[in-house]
């Protein structure tokens, strides 16, 4: 079993609240519209929804940001909105969902709207949902502002996480730039891929993507420990990151390394499951944090997982404190012996 140590883990999460983390990505506007239905329409085969509350919620990348948020650490917002109320929706909750002073550096397209996904609910019974975007690829013009955003605030960042949903923000060029940029800044670059931009991401400090990714992306099915491993060797002599972590739902997650080729199996720790929502942004997020804290990137995913066992016990895309994650490590009983 991989083992914690306390002292270091209290050390560290007394620092997050100095650390500033920049967030590049495709933020999303998550709406509800919540009511009940008591009867068919009259105009087509399909229910009412007589909507008796709306909320809206941070998505896509602003999910890294809440969980960020909930760790205490500063904040800089990179990506994208629509020049519309979503736009000014989205901005709003940035603002007002934080602890800390943010950054916020969304630049404001012309050619595609906010990303809005709305969802009709029937109570928890969800009748179906509207998307409002646009798939575009940023241009030269914006890849040119957004790098030179990042030139400005990567020295005062601790840490660059890539939140990619391939909606348009990081292209096949814009990532081969960041991520060359950033490694010749030494900074750590931590990113959740999408499947189609897998290959493009050299060099970095961690891929995390789930077992059914990485398989998609070696054109393989990821079961056992074994698969797991030999998919690991295989992405690490394509792309060369530093620790590759693939994530595998009730099974917990497995972290290979690259400077010794190990691997490390790291159970899951959940006892209850409600929502699995959003549990891949808390890990990212998570191990990010704690590793520009200084800890190691097994002792980072150890917690990171944790982290994850803590959001998925709740509904929703949930986030988890410093004290709920330390609670479920004592829990678990990961704690070095010695101390
Ligand atoms: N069913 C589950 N039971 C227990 N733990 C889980 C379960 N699903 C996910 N987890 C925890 O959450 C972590 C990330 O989950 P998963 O592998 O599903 O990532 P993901 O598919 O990228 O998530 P997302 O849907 O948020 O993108 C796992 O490593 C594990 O710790
Ligand atoms: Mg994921």
């Amino acid at each position: 079993m991989e083992r914690i140590s306390k002292k270091r883990f209290q050390k560290a999460s007394k620092s997050l609240s100095n650390l500033k983390i920049c967030v590049i990505g495709d933020y999303i506007l998550d709406e509800y519209l919540i009511g009940h239905v008591n009867r068919i329409s009259p105009e087509a085969p399909v229910p009412v929804v007589w909507i008796r509350k709306e909320e809206i919620k941070l998505g896509g990348a602003g999910n890294v940001i809440k969980n960020l948020n909930t760790l205490t650490t500063q904040m800089v917002v990179m990506g994208r909105r629509g020049d519309d109320t979503a736009g000014e929706k989205l901005e709003n909750l940035l603002l007002e969902e934080n602890v800390k002073p943010i950054d916020l550096l969304l630049m404001k397209s012309k050619e595609v709207p906010t990303i809005l996904k709305t969802r009709i609910m029937a109570g928890h019974q969800q009748v179906c949902r509207i998307d409002r975007e646009e798939i575009l690829s940023i241009d030269s013009e914006e890849e040119d502002l957004l790098f030179k955003q990042i030139e400005l605030k990567i020295d005062q960042s601790d840490a660059i996480i890539l939140s990619d949903y391939d909606k348009g923000i990081l292209s096949p060029s814009f990532i081969e730039r960041v991520t060359k940029f950033c490694k010749s800044k030494e900074k750590i670059v931590t990113v959740d891929p999408q499947v189609s931009h897998f290959f493009y991401y050299r060099d970095v400090t961690i891929l995390t993507p789930n077992h059914h990714e990485a398989g998609k992306a070696l054109g393989k099915v990821l079961e056992s420990d074994e698969d797991i491993l030999e998919a690991c060797q295989s992405i690490t002599e394509k792309i060369s990151p530093q620790a590759l972590m693939i994530t595998r739902g009730e099974k917990g997650m497995s972290v290979y390394l690259k400077e010794d080729s190990s691997i490390h199996h790291i159970p899951t720790v959940a006892r209850e499951v409600f929502d699995v929502t959003g549990a891949g942004d808390t890990v990212i997020t998570v191990f990010t944090a704690y590793h520009a804290a200084g800890l190691s990137e097994v002792e980072a995913s150890i917690v990171a997982n944790a982290a994850a066992g803590v959001v998925v016990g709740k509904l929703g895309a949930a986030t988890a404190t410093v004290d709920e994650i330390e609670e479920k490590l004592n829990e678990l009983n990961v704690w070095l012996k010695d101390e």
